[in-house]
């Protein structure tokens, strides 16, 4: 299937110059919404992931499929101050913006491995963050899957290292 038919391309948006690729189109089609799912649960099967960890807000909608599918958790990585009990947290930047990222300090036991989640590799400031976080936590970042990879801005260089699977490529 080709899954860059159902992304729009949103010019200028959320700040000028910035060209937004946006999802949701991709995620009301049921079809397509399955389709990529299926390809990261293969790709979580080959790594013996335990628990997949995501950042707000759309590394939820990536990776909670994902982990009810394998019948695995999911932990989220949330912006500052959402998160009710003890947390360890981490400043980072993103392609429009900087802002803290925080994990529950339990969500993770040492040695878990771990699928990390999003929709979207642009500078990778929002993943090399939560690598941080599940590092700090001891756990094992098996494989780092995302729809969308945006060649340009060369977030795969702050990966160095790791597994990363991407669907598509602008
Ligand atoms: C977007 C996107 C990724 C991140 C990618 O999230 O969903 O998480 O930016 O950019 P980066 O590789 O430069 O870090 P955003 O922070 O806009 O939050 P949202 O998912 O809550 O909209
Ligand atoms: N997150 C960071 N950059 C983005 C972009 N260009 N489109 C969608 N989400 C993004």
């Amino acid at each position: 299937m080709d899954l860059k038919q159902y992304i729009t391309i949103v010019p200028d948006w959320p700040k000028p110059g910035i060209v937004f690729k946006d999802i949701t189109t991709l995620m009301d089609n049921g079809e397509a919404y399955k389709y990529a799912t299926d390809q990261i649960v293969e790709y979580a099967k080959e790594k013996n992931i335990d628990i997949v960890v995501g950042p707000e807000a759309r590394g939820f909608i990536i990776g909670c499929p994902v982990a009810y599918s394998l019948g695995i958790g999911f932990a989220p990585v949330r912006k500052e101050g959402k998160l009710p009990r003890e947390t360890i947290k981490v400043n980072y930047g993103l392609e429009y913006g900087s802002d803290v990222l925080t994990i529950h300090k339990d969500a993770i036991k040492p040695g878990q491995r771990v699928l990390i989640t999003d929709d979207l590799l642009a500078t990778g400031g929002t993943i090399d963050a939560t690598i941080k976080l599940v590092e700090e936590l001891g756990g094992v970042v098996a494989g780092i899957a995302f729809l969308i990879e945006l060649k340009d801005l060369d977030g795969r260089a702050k990966l160095d290292g790791y597994d990363v699977l991407t669907l598509m490529e602008y």
